[in-house]
């Protein structure tokens, strides 16, 4: 059987072979981290600012075509005011949904304390804010998070419905 294959294809096999051998191999880590981000749209700082919105973005009911800017401080515990910081998470999300709340998420999650410090994880995902668990991708990272890929679930932990101000519990669940 061996002799039966072509011998220009050989190189492509043993290529292949490489491949599966090196990301099959030891290294890789998995982790997991829960954090709480804070989306802060009220008061005299907000961490959340809306910079573009669609004509029709004032009548509809799901925001539709609102783009936000986002440096939303990230706690380890769910008290913005007592909890130890961790970073930021710096980035847009877009209401994206014309008759659902559904945003797209776009962020980095910038590690500024801890053993993660220094690194980041980028997260991009469809966010239906009203739905009790949200999964997004996981789509890259820097530093000890290089090569990351993996999902995060997002849990609404608070939403004042007078100020808009949010707190979510995120968990993400990492290969890197
Ligand atoms: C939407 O509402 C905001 C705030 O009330 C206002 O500044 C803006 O001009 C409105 N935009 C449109 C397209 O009606
Ligand atoms: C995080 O790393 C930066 C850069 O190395 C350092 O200046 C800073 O003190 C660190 N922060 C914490 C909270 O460890």
């Amino acid at each position: 059987m061996a002799a039966a294959v072509p011998l220009l294809l050989l190189p492509l096999l043993l290529a292949t072979t490489a491949a599966s051998a090196a990301s099959s191999g030891g290294g890789e880590k998995q982790t997991h981290i829960k954090l709480y981000w804070h989306d802060v749209v009220s008061g005299p700082s907000p961490t959340a600012v809306q910079v573009a919105h669609a004509a029709v973005t004032n009548t509809s009911k799901t925001g539709f075509g609102a783009v936000v800017v986002i440096d939303d401080p990230l706690t380890e515990g769910p008290d913005l005011k007592s909890s130890k910081p961790l970073g930021r998470a710096q980035g847009t999300y877009i209401a994206a949904g014309k008759d659902e709340v559904s945003l797209m998420m776009n962020m980095n999650f910038v590690f500024q304390a801890g053993k993660y410090n220094g690194s980041t994880v980028a997260i991009m995902g469809r966010n239906a804010v009203f739905n009790a668990v949200r999964e997004m991708a996981v789509v890259g990272g820097t530093g000890v998070f290089r090569m990351a890929r993996g999902y995060a679930q997002a849990r609404t932990h608070t939403f004042d419905l007078k100020t808009g101000d949010a707190t979510v519990e995120y968990n993400i669940y990492i290969k890197h």
